[in-house]
């Protein structure tokens, strides 16, 4: 077995507030982790994602695996060290990855064959080799090999991905072995329906893993679908077990999901949209873009904790983003990882003091107000 152990302090419905605790440090949940794809979270230092409150990033077994390469890393002394993040990290299988960026995919029952998209060259990821990848790296929480299909899908297509993704929970086990200090999650598969869901969790447990994630979801179904969708595996899994939902979301999102269970989450949408113009706050997403902003001399939120959400004004901010500046990526994603943050810390505050249903109402009015 593995030494994550995870305690619940408190719950409040089906929401429930702990920490994991692994060798590199603690991860309070309900956790959100930041995207670092590829040992990096884009435009930030990693000492400064730390300070914004994240325990843990996440980085990919598929974009290492191409570039520099998870042989090269283990020899420089492992993730960690190579790109300077002391603390806990999360590494994706390679599986979603590979189905959204890959060239000419080709999937069978040993594993799938596809083209980097980098230099067009040929690999073959199995859940042998993700295990052995994620292991080189060093990865702190490891996930097994999946198959994610796109939804809308049939549900045939939906079913015979799930039980290729069952057996490769088996296989990536074996693989896995006993790593000290290192965990193993298995990914619920199933599309849109509650059965296979269900199927997929129950199979899951019987295998038996450190923790739970819930993939295949925010791939372009309504939220009510998704949240239904987590409401039909949470129900299957153990509850003293962490539960991650895979890509997502928006604050929304986030919020709804903790709602029903949902222990940690990582999306590119707070660092991704920062790089874009795009700010989220207490008062709700603000598009930098806009010519409204051009002569706003309020800063984004006065009373945020992050200095870069105080400091500097909208008008400053678009001028950044209109001109294409560098500091605008690192100024917009340091304002959206810090709100992103601030909420989980709210987020588990709310649980431990059993108010979460009236923080959920309070945060959506204040959203619904707008810009501040
Ligand atoms: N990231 C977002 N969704 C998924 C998924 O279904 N599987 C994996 N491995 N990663 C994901």
């Amino acid at each position: 077995m593995t030494e994550l152990t995870f305690d619940i302090h408190a719950k409040d419905g089906d929401a429930r507030t702990g920490t994991i605790t692994l060798p590199r440090g603690r991860i309070r949940t309900p956790a959100f982790m930041p995207v670092g794809t590829a040992a990096t979270v884009k435009a930030m230092y990693p000492q400064d994602v730390h300070a914004l409150g994240a325990d843990v990033v996440l980085a990919n077994t598929y974009h290492l695996m191409l570039r520099p390469g998870a042989e090269r890393i283990d020899a420089l002394g492992g993730l960690h060290k190579f790109m300077n993040w002391p603390w806990p990290i999360l590494t994706d299988s390679g599986g979603f990855q590979v189905m959204s960026l890959a060239k000419l995919r080709k999937l069978d029952e040993s594993g799938v064959t596809f083209q980097s998209h980098i230099d067009g060259a040929r690999h073959h990821l199995t859940p042998e080799r993700a295990m052995e990848i994620q292991r080189l790296l060093g990865s702190d929480i490891q996930m097994q090999l999946d198959e994610c299909v796109r939804l809308p899908a049939p549900e045939a297509d939906v079913e015979r991905a799930m039980r290729l993704s069952l057996r490769w929970a088996e296989r990536c086990k074996a693989a896995f072995g006993t790593q000290p200090g290192h965990a193993l999650f298995g990914i619920v598969q199933g599309g849109e329906s509650p059965a296979l869901r269900r199927a997929s969790a129950e199979a899951l447990v019987g295998i038996g893993f450190d923790g739970y994630a819930l993939g295949g979801l925010a791939v372009g179904e309504p939220q009510d679908v998704m949240l239904a969708m987590i409401e039909a595996s949470a129900a299957y899994l153990p509850a003293a077990r962490p539960r991650y939902l895979m890509g997502v979301g928006s604050p929304d999102d986030l919020i709804e999901s903790v709602r029903r269970g949902i222990d940690m989450f990582d999306c590119v949408m707070p660092t991704r949209a920062g790089r874009h113009g795009l700010v989220y706050s207490r008062h709700g997403r603000i598009n930098l873009r806009n010519a409204k902003h051009a002569d706003d001399p309020r800063p984004i939120d006065p009373e945020s904790s992050c200095e870069a959400a105080r400091i500097y004004s909208r008008a400053y901010l678009h001028h950044l983003v209109k001109a294409g500046e560098i500091l605008a990526m690192m100024l917009l994603t340091t304002i959206n990882l810090a709100y992103y943050e601030t909420l989980m810390t709210d987020i588990r505050a709310a649980i431990a003091a059993g108010r979460y249903a009236d923080f959920c109402a309070e945060t959506k009015a204040r959203w619904a107000r707008g810009e501040g």
